[in-house]
């Protein structure tokens, strides 16, 4: 079991010393190291089982933070979205700078930063002194935590998990790349593509950038997966398998043979669809009554892009 508690000022000390530590963000639970610190930023990798293609974001909790990440010429654009979002759920994607080592950014030019609005994540960052990379603290392709038990649940080797008593949003953060003049999303997220472009001209995310090896090598099509199989519902709800578990997004009547059935929300409020998403699944993976679990889509604007996003991925081998 990894030691749990509220001691923000102990898992600083921690990451001050080159350990790991889980920590709550506004959109899920984080796994930090000191980003500047090569060995204790390989133990991330070590600990989730992540592949070193697959790039980390790094957080901060000053602006002044991004003279040492980025290269010297910072985009217009990189300060006018800042401005707009942080701190909050959007990760940056720029030309790096020579100070980052290698193996946070899997060998790229580039580094995503983002500064977390999440009150613990700040303050652990600033008591720290440096900059956190940081993945979502969940074994690599496996459903993301919002939870500390979700964390529990996948990971070990760990030297302190920060509890969390505030809202999360559900969903990671939008990642956006600003290069040569250039705003591309690289992966949906708690922050609209349509609120982004309000900032800055992006383009929309493309069937080809999620696959683009270059730009997003960790934007895989199989990602955020329970380990049971998850089909999106479409059709006949009567005609349901033995065993199965239905995550719903809004009242229904017509389910009746479910093993379980769990709501994100009653009444497909895409806020509360995010913030109960991976909760649900987690609690579909857990119940030893479910052999398959069936989750219904959602409508695909503002919140619910990302909220899809993570559901076909997640059911990405089971179509
Ligand atoms: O909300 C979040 O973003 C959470 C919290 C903990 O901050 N973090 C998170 O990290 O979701 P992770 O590692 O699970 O996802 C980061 C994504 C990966 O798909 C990675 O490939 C992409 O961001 N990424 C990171 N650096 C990149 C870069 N330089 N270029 C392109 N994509 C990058
Ligand atoms: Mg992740």
């Amino acid at each position: 079991m990894i030691e749990t508690g509220t001691d923000i000022a102990y898992a600083a000390k921690c990451i001050a010393e080159g350990k790991l530590v889980a920590f709550p963000t506004e959109t899920v639970y984080g796994l930090g190291a000191n980003a500047f610190n090569p060995l204790a930023v390989a133990r991330i990798f070590e600990v989730k089982q992540r592949p070193t293609f697959d790039p980390l974001i790094v957080h901060i909790s000053e602006i002044s933070q991004i003279h040492d990440l980025y290269d010297s010429h910072i985009s217009d654009s990189v300060y006018a979205l800042a401005q707009a979002f942080w701190p909050g759920p959007l990760s940056i994607v720029h030309k790096k700078s020579a100070a980052v080592p290698d193996i946070v950014t899997a060998g790229m030019e580039t580094v995503a930063v983002r500064m977390p609005s999440h009150p613990i994540a700040l303050e652990l960052i600033r008591l720290s002194g440096t900059p956190i990379a940081a993945p979502s603290a969940n074994r690599f392709g496996q459903l993301s935590p919002t939870r500390p038990e979700h964390v529990q649940k996948q990971l070990t080797d760990v030297a302190y998990l920060l509890k969390n008593e505030y809202k999360m949003v559900g969903v990671e953060s939008t990642v956006v790349s600003i290069q040569d003049g250039k705003c591309v999303l690289l992966r949906p997220g708690a922050i609209s593509l349509n609120e982004i472009q309000k900032v800055v001209p992006c383009t929309a995310l493309s069937k080809e950038s999620s696959q683009d090896k270059l730009h997003a090598p960790g934007l895989l099509n199989s990602h955020y997966s329970p380990n049971k199989p998850l089909y999106i519902l479409d059709g006949d709800i009567d005609h349901l398998p033995l065993n199965s578990g239905v995550v719903l997004h809004q009242k229904r009547t017509d389910v009746t043979n479910a093993s379980r059935v769990i709501y994100t929300s009653e009444t497909h409020n895409s806020v509360e669809i995010a913030a109960n998403l991976f909760i649900a699944l987690h609690a579909m993976e857990d119940d030893t009554t479910v052999s398959q679990i069936f989750i219904e889509s959602v409508e695909e604007v503002g919140l619910g892009v990302a909220i899809m996003d993570r559901i076909r991925k997640a059911s990405y081998r089971y179509r």
